[in-house]
């Protein structure tokens, strides 16, 4: 495929491999409220932060598209800065939402309370027959009776105790998953109630002592067709599917089917379904209609700041940050800079270099 003259945004590559481990979700296991739901897929708190700094963004609103696990939105709301997420999958909301929402802690507490005690009564339930096979049959019944339990809680608690539910689910589960498979590992699992009880609590207390006034909003969305007015956003941070890569939503199969209450939801929109050349045309012109839209929302003057990683295919690298560089200054971005924050040497049969695999933040000005 043409992608034009790319090669001119080479002398805007700026290495910060010292970055490198934030374009990963790996800082964020240790952090509370960030640690709710580990999104492999996502990137680190403090790459939002330092964005937001070296934007000279203290007020106003932040856009992510591809909002994932919520992660820029949390940043931003500690930072006291308003932001708007979307994504497609139903868990990545679910999680987005949970973490974000300022909660009464009293009536989540006194919810707490009066769920824990609920006598246990067999539902039947529509969960799928592939996914059984992860669950040994009591902890499952026992999973969709507090399903149910929740679905009936009022909106406004309702996502906190799905998301704990989603949490304590996996660990009671066999479910393992193996880069995009989810594969059976059985082990001892203790009594559901009582491990639901202890994620609840510990949720709780580390909620209540979240902090920042920033308002987020996260909404199941279509990066390609945001709901946003024109000229409103102050700085996007976001990080899109790479080009090329596993399709990871089946490993979420079981989180989605609570999240999306339990109807399954069809993903057209989601980036790179289709492979080879197909999906690599598709990949651009979805993420030109995205940064289309993004120039859209944002204020004149305002950043971008878009992680991607470089693709390898058999005989080549498509590289994709010099690749929206040029695309990002076709549709009227300026592009300032390509942050590498990581690289490594893209080899055919293991000796012979094709190219760098470079995982970057493309930096884009309105
Ligand atoms: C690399 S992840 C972003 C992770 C996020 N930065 C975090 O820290 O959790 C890309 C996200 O894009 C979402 N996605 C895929 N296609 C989309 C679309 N058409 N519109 C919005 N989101 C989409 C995926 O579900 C995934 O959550």
């Amino acid at each position: 495929m043409d992608h034009g003259n790319t090669e001119k945004y080479e002398r805007i590559l700026k290495d910060k491999l010292e970055w490198g481990k934030l374009a990963t979700f790996v800082p964020n296991k240790d952090t509370p409220v960030y640690n709710w739901f580990f999104y492999k897929e996502g990137f680190a708190r403090e790459l939002v932060l330092k964005c937001l700094e070296s934007f000279g963004i203290k007020k106003g609103l932040v856009l992510d598209p591809f909002c994932g696990s919520g992660t820029t939105l949390l940043a931003c709301k500690e930072a006291g800065i308003d932001s708007v997420g979307l994504d497609v999958l139903p868990m990545s909301v679910l999680a987005a939402r949970a973490k974000t929402t300022d909660y009464d802690w009293e009536k989540v507490r006194e919810t707490a309370k009066k769920l824990l005690k609920r006598k246990f009564k067999f539902v039947q339930s529509d969960f799928p027959g592939n996914l059984r096979r992860f669950f040994q049959k009591h902890t499952l019944d026992d999973v969709l009776f507090f399903k149910g339990e929740v679905d009936a809680l009022p909106e406004d608690v309702r996502d906190f105790f799905m998301l704990a539910l989603v949490r304590t689910t996996m660990k009671a589960s066999w479910a393992y998953k193996d880069g995009s498979v989810l594969k059976v590992r059985k082990h001892p699992v203790p009594p559901f109630r009582h491990f639901f009880r202890r994620m609840i609590y510990r949720m709780i207390k580390e909620g209540e002592s979240k902090k920042g006034k920033g308002k987020a909003n996260a909404s199941i969305g279509d990066a390609r067709n945001i709901w946003l007015e024109s000229n409103k956003v102050d700085a996007v941070i976001t990080s899109p599917p790479y080009l090329n890569i596993i399709d990871y939503t089946k490993v979420y199969a079981i989180e989605n089917w609570f999240a999306g209450k339990g109807k399954p939801t069809p993903l057209r929109s989601y980036f790179g379904f289709s492979e080879g050349k197909e999906g690599e045309k598709k990949y651009f012109e979805d993420m030109g209609t995205v940064l289309k839209e993004m120039h859209r929302v944002m204020k004149k003057g305002a950043m971008a700041g878009i992680v991607v990683g470089n693709a390898y295919f058999p005989d080549r690298v498509v590289e994709v940050d010099l690749i929206l560089a040029g695309m990002g200054e076709n549709i009227g971005f300026k592009a300032k800079e390509i942050i590498v924050l990581n690289k490594r040497p893209a080899l055919e049969g293991r000796t012979r270099k094709v190219g760098t695999l470079r995982e970057s933040m493309v930096v884009l000005q309105k």
